[in-house]
C-alpha cells in the first residue's frame, strides 16, 4: 500500500512508514525541483505558499479554458483572489479570464494558477528532482531505505 496526497517532506514519509505503507507517491513536491515544467512564477508562488494556500475549486479549470470534464471533477491549486470572483452567481468568467491572463503576462503572483496538493507548506526551496534520500527522501519504498539503497546520498 502507498500512501499519497500532502506528502512532501521526509517526516511525512517517516510518518506513513511507520503507520506500515510500503512507500509513498509524491507529485506537488516534484513541481519545484529543477527538472519541473512548471514557470518560474509558478515555482516561486508554490515555494512562497503556506500550509492552507491551496482550495479545490473548478475555478481554475473555467480559467485556463480546460472544462469539461466529468461532473464533480475539480482541481486543488494555490489560492488566488479570481477563484471566488469566478464563483460569485453572475461572475464576468470572460473578464476574470483576461484579468488574470494579463496579470499573469506580467508575473503577477496573484494571478498565476499552479496545481498544488496540501503539502506545500514544507517546500521552501528549488531542489534537484533526485535529491529524495535521507531526511528529504520522497518516493521511496521501506525497503529500498533497509538495503541500503540510498547509501551515499545527501
Ligand atoms: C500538476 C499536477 C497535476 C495533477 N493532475 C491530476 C489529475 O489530472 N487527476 C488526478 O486525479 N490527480 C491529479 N493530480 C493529483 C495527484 O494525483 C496528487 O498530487 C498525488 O496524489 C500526490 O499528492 P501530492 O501532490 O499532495 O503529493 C495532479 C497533481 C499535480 C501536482
Amino acid at each position: 500500500m502507498l500512501a499519497a496526497g500532502g506528502l512532501s517532506s521526509g517526516a511525512h514519509l517517516a510518518a506513513f512508514l511507520t503507520l506500515g505503507a510500503a512507500g509513498a507517491v509524491a507529485g506537488t513536491r516534484f513541481l519545484v525541483a529543477e527538472e519541473s515544467k512548471y514557470k518560474d512564477v509558478q515555482k516561486r508562488a508554490i515555494i512562497a505558499a503556506k500550509s492552507g494556500s491551496t482550495v479545490r475549486s473548478y475555478a481554475f479549470d473555467e480559467l485556463r479554458g480546460t472544462t469539461g470534464w466529468p461532473p464533480g471533477v475539480d482541481g486543488r491549486a494555490l489560492a488566488i483572489p479570481a477563484v471566488a470572483a469566478v464563483e460569485t452567481v453572475g461572475a464576468d468568467i470572460a473578464r476574470i479570464k483576461e484579468e488574470v491572463a494579463e496579470g499573469a503576462k506580467k508575473g503577477d503572483p496573484s494571478a498565476v494558477i499552479a496545481w498544488a496538493g496540501t503539502g506545500v507548506g514544507p517546500l521552501d526551496r528549488l531542489q534537484p528532482a533526485k535529491v529524495g534520500c535521507a531526511n528529504r527522501l520522497l518516493v521511496l519504498g521501506l525497503r529500498h531505505v533497509a538495503t541500503g539503497h540510498c547509501a551515499g546520498a545527501p
